[in-house]
């Protein structure tokens, strides 16, 4: 099939339309863009599945040094103070941003924001918009901005698979459309292509997330950072279907317990119980379900009358279960929520590819650390997509002669069960290995399975490499901290060439 190749005059390409993506096209108007999207703008976008909304320390006891404090604590040492500094700091002028492009957020009877509360937050600052449909209504809105947008040109149905590179930078974008392949040429491109869920078996993400933009960027040459920092959620509405239905840590913050199949709270011993911080939930949680327990959530007390009308999302999908909240417990287990590793970017979005940005779920800023503060990331992405636009626009664009290849559609199937046997809530030295070495022949491939198992090559290595427990990362061989807290950083040949050694080593050996 011939390939088309399309001159975009200088126009930068954003990729993904999420919540990152969408405000950063609107942050550059009237800069003209070209937005591209795998579905149609809002369907199949993690964004508009965000029950939990905005972090912002709004509330009358609140500050944004507090919030900042909350989130370094979470991050367990890892985060990189000064951006998390100026990303909470920079969050109310985001709440603003999304209120003038007309996010109808949740409001007190006396018109303020209405404030909630979600594990390891100190004050009630969390923003909801429309109940648990929070990152719905977000979407709506920046959806009908961008649809208004002369500037924003949208292509839906495409699926970016390649950065083309010219002379060590970015010269264009490949992608797969409904008529076959087309070279997009452009010098500035960014990735705000969402996180990895579909890598795992047990996810509250759409599972076409899959690490695209992490592939993209990595076969670019880009240095990734802090990949095996991954988030599980602790409470995924336990049954058949995949992806799970989130119950949103607010719930908790509305008073709902975590009992086992006794009746027992087995987290009254943890420090902050229900509302301890993310991993440590979820590894109490999964611990005690592989101690061959079950594991509900309890809403019948508290928020009990209010829960349906208040969460009506998660009402709505425990009515599908055939689960009455007001009567019955809710069985609950851990499932891959969020990455907090992603492409290396500086606070422009600036990733180590000239040329190449990164926005949100997809990059790594430094915020989250080790472990996201719960509803830190669409506060981030709105902030972000802000400096990132501001940074496109200061940098001129330059004509390019695009090479490319071609790259069939990327498809995880085969390697979901390897990520989720080694790289859950509790990961091991010998589990990760054996990853590793499954990962590398499949990652070297050309096919459907390459670029998954890429990106899920490079997360088992960095996870191997780090000999410690810190935040989501937790080895059981390796329980305690290390004493200095240090970033990880990788790329694809680094990975590459780590999985040969690995491969080359007698396994023996090589799980000492
Ligand atoms: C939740 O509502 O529990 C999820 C919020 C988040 O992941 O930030």
């Amino acid at each position: 099939m011939s390939l088309h190749v399309l001159d975009l005059g200088g126009r930068p390409v954003i990729i993904g339309g999420g919540i990152a993506g969408l405000m950063t096209a609107l942050h550059l108007a009237p800069e003209p863009v070209l937005l591209l999207s795998r579905s149609p703008l809002g369907a199949d976008a993690s964004s508009a599945w965000a029950q939990g909304g905005l972090a912002v320390s709004l509330g009358e006891d609140d500050e944004p040094a507090l919030h900042l404090s909350d989130t370094l604590a979470a991050g367990d040492g890892l985060c990189d103070v000064e951006a998390a500094r100026l990303i909470v700091y920079a969050a109310r002028a985001a709440i603003e941003d999304l209120a003038h492009l007309g996010v109808r957020f949740d409001r007190t009877p006396a018109g303020g924001l209405r404030l909630g509360l979600e594990a390891a937050h100190s004050r009630r600052r969390i923003v909801h918009a429309d109940g648990d449909g929070s990152g719905r209504e977000v979407m709506r809105a920046l959806v009908a901005a961008v649809r208004s947008t002369p500037t924003i040109e949208v292509v839906e149905g495409f699926e970016a698979r390649r950065l083309a590179m010219e002379d060590g930078r970015i010269a264009g974008v490949l992608a797969n459309g409904p008529t076959g392949p087309v070279l997009l040429a452009t010098g500035r491109v960014v990735l705000a292509t969402g996180g990895i869920g579909g890598l795992f078996h047990d996810t509250t993400n759409p599972l076409g997330s899959c690490g695209q933009g992490l592939a993209l960027a990595a076969r670019a040459g880009a240095t990734l950072a802090d990949l095996e920092f991954i988030q599980f959620h602790p409470t995924a509405l336990d049954g058949p279907g995949r992806p799970m239905p989130l119950i949103s840590e607010a719930v908790r913050g509305e008073g709902a317990t975590v009992v086992d199949e006794t009746g027992r709270r087995f987290l009254d011993g943890v420090q902050g119980a229900e509302l301890a911080s993310r991993d440590i939930v979820a590894r109490a949680v999964w611990k005690h379900l592989a101690d061959g327990h079950r594991v509900f959530l309890d809403v019948r007390e508290k928020p009990g009358a209010t829960f349906a009308q208040n969460f009506p999302t998660i009402a709505s999908a425990c009515g599908k279960a055939g689960i009455d909240p007001a009567r019955d417990l809710m069985p609950i287990r851990p499932a891959q929520h969020y990455h907090m590793g992603g492409v290396a970017v500086d606070l422009a979005g600036r990733t180590s590819v000239p040329g190449l940005w990164a926005c949100g779920e997809v990059a790594s800023t430094g915020l989250h650390g080790a472990n996201r503060l719960a509803s830190n990331s669409l506060t981030e992405a709105v902030v972000c997509a802000r400096w990132v636009a501001e940074s496109l626009t200061g940098t001129p664009a330059c004509r390019t002669k695009p090479i490319a290849s071609d790259c069939p559609s990327a498809d995880p199937t085969i390697v979901r069960p390897l990520l989720s046997r080694a790289l859950g809530v509790l990961r091991n030295g010998e589990a990760l290995k054996a990853a590793a070495r499954a990962l590398l022949p499949l990652a070297e491939r050309k096919d459907a399975a390459s670029d998954p198992a890429a990106v899920g090559l490079m997360i088992a290595i960095v996870a191997l490499r780090r000999r410690e427990s810190r935040g989501a990362h937790c080895r059981t061989d390796f329980p305690d901290h290390a004493a200095v807290a240090s970033h990880s950083e990788i790329t694809l040949n680094a990975a590459l060439a780590a999985g040969r050694d690995l491969a080359a080593s007698p396994v023996l050996e090589s799980l000492s």
